[in-house]
């Protein structure tokens, strides 16, 4: 199997996690290797086809915000794996080659530290109840989607199973403590702000994003994945309109397709055309051309 095949499962030992999309391995030297697989989750499920290239997508985009902000913001990447560093890693699976990080491996804190430029999802459902998002008072009369004159920072639970739930940023000063709690919420905040500037030049909004944090060496260190469209909402900026739901960047033409075909959203999920595997695959390449300025490497 070649770097860019299909991967849907992984198998090698040191299984730490499998989530929805990727599986984490441990290495020697307290290093960890996220693989990235093919997998892809809609409507909370995951689907039973891939989207080839995906994984690649997830974990060069990463790569890409990590390189660009470490001077600023100390993150836990040590390499994209690729075939002329896997054997250093010990690694000789040419599957797992440009899809997979090397990183260290830190405690991570547990918080999950969401940034909200724009109004949508669980926020905007927050919003119309009250008024407010995880406790922030935003001015009266906000529409759906609409762009927030600054971006908030509205903290939640890392939940084991099901979802997370928002917190106040005093409940998260409790949870990992006031200079931690402070350096998250800046740091997250000044990743969101860089990404969504330079992403918004490219043509693609993003709308909100999540990070997670880890102690590495006693610094609060970025962690996980970054601002990509697993973590984040990427909006297409030519059909922004405020005021309604905004399409999604990679997955539309999937939850189009599955909301039109009749499924129940409960698991399993119907098998996909491959029209719809091929243009969902092609958004996601896309989504690394814009941002980046080059296509995918091989
Ligand atoms: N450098 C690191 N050190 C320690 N743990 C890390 C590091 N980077 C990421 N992690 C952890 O790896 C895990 C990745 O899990 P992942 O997000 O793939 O699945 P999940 O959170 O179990 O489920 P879901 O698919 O719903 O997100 C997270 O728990 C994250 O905290
Ligand atoms: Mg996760």
């Amino acid at each position: 199997m070649s770097a860019t095949d299909l991967l849907l499962t992984t198998d090698r030992p040191g299984l730490i996690n499998r989530g929805k999309v990727r599986d984490l391995f441990a290495l020697p030297d307290d290093r960890l290797l996220i693989v990235a697989t093919d997998r892809i989750s809609a409507f909370d499920v995951v689907l039973p086809a891939g989207i080839p290239r995906k994984g690649e997508v997830l974990t060069r985009l990463s790569a890409y915000w990590f390189d660009r902000t470490a001077a600023v913001v100390p993150n836990h990447m040590i390499a994209v794996l690729d075939a002329s560093n896997a054997a250093e890693y010990g690694i000789d699976d040419p599957a797992l080659f440009g899809r997979s990080m090397v990183v260290r491996r830190a405690q991570p804190l547990p918080v999950e530290c969401v940034v909200r430029g724009y109004l949508a999802g669980s926020g905007w459902a927050d919003y119309r109840r009250g008024g407010t998002v995880s406790g922030i008072a935003l001015p009266a009369g906000l529409q759906q989607c609409e762009r927030l004159f600054e971006p908030i920072f509205t903290p939640s639970t890392k939940a084991a199973e099901g979802h997370d739930e928002p917190i106040s940023y005093e409940q998260m000063e409790a949870l990992v403590g006031a200079e931690r709690a402070h350096v998250m919420r800046l740091r997250s905040l000044a990743l969101y702000r860089y990404a969504a500037e330079v992403a918004l030049e490219r043509g693609i909004i993003i709308a909100d994003t999540k990070f997670e944090f880890g102690m590495l060496d006693g610094e609060v260190t970025l962690i996980d994945e970054c601002m990509t469209p697993d973590s984040s909402r990427f909006w297409p900026v030519d059909e922004y309109q405020v005021g309604q739901d905004q399409p999604s960047f990679d997955k539309q033409p999937l939850r189009d397709w599955l909301e039109a075909c009749g499924w129940d959203f409960a698991p399993p999920a119907p098998v996909l055309p491959d029209e719809v595997v091929r243009s969902t695959s092609e958004r996601y390449l896309e989504a690394y051309r814009r941002i980046t300025g080059s296509p995918l490497p091989d």
